[in-house]
């Protein structure tokens, strides 16, 4: 199922590190330095926030209306709503050189099969600069994360209406598949529920060592988990920074 804009940004809003990602990448990419581009931009969480530090960076949305939100959210905040391209990241047509491409909130999950992942970087690497970096998450099937439940009083944006809920969260980890369930469920204060479920890849270290060395990426930096350290097998997620060989 795809995102739903408003849910999508109620749901972020709600978590207890809301700004991670924000945060995070806006630290990298002044790091690297711009040009930037987001691969899988969503609503424009992280790009807004690049684009408010300073960054030069665009985003790329395959969903219509996730793209759309995303115009809306560049243009209320100032910024040119064209910096928002609805394309798939597989095959988008670059339009210039970007110095990193970032991924957050496992949008590699949204990838299933390995030809996927190779194709990937073997295009991310023909939008980038020489020496050019990717930055990207990848949530794993950690075994003491395996039945995370969370729980929120929400504020969602319907239409010119703010409507209370209350969001729940819940995800199931299915190694057979390498897949991690999840159910998004907001029961409104006027009685109506809406329920969401998606389906993320959980790609493995090794998985994603294979795509990327296969494609001339090694990593930039040393790899950290969500804690900032080496990952071990409870890390939740992978954060990677890759440079192109030369
Ligand atoms: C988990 S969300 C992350 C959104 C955003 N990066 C953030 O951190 O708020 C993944 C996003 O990637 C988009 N996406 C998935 N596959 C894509 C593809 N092949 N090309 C472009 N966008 C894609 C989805 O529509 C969704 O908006």
């Amino acid at each position: 199922m795809s995102w739903t804009p408003e849910l999508f940004d109620a749901a972020h809003a709600a978590r207890p590190f809301a700004d991670f990602e924000p945060v995070l990448y806006t630290a990298v990419a002044r790091a690297v330095g711009g040009p930037v581009v987001e691969l899988g931009c969503g609503t424009a969480r992280v790009l807004a926030a690049l684009l408010a530090a300073g960054v030069d960076a665009d985003g790329i949305e395959r969903d219509a209306a996730m793209a759309d939100a995303a115009r809306e959210k560049l243009v209320a905040a100032g910024f040119a709503g064209e910096r928002v391209v609805t394309a798939d990241m597989l095959d988008v047509r670059w339009c210039r050189r970007y110095r990193l491409a970032i991924l957050p909130s496992n949008t590699v999950g949204s990838l299933e099969t390995h030809d996927e992942l190779s194709r990937l970087f073997d295009h991310i690497k023909r939008g980038l600069q020489p020496g050019g970096e990717v930055a990207l998450d990848a949530t794993q099937l950690s075994f003491d994360a395996a039945d995370a439940a969370f729980e929120a009083r929400v504020v969602v944006s319907r239409g010119d209406k703010m409507l209370d809920a209350v969001y729940r969260q819940s995800s199931r980890h299915d190694a057979s598949s390498n897949g991690e369930y999840i159910t998004e469920r907001f029961e409104f204060d006027d009685g109506t529920v809406v329920e969401a479920h998606h389906r993320q890849r959980s790609w493995s270290q090794a998985e994603l060592e294979a795509a990327f060395g296969s494609r001339g990426f090694r990593y930039a930096v040393a790899l950290v988990d969500e804690s900032g350290k080496p990952p071990s097998v409870t890390s939740r997620l992978l954060f990677m920074r890759l440079i192109q060989e030369d």
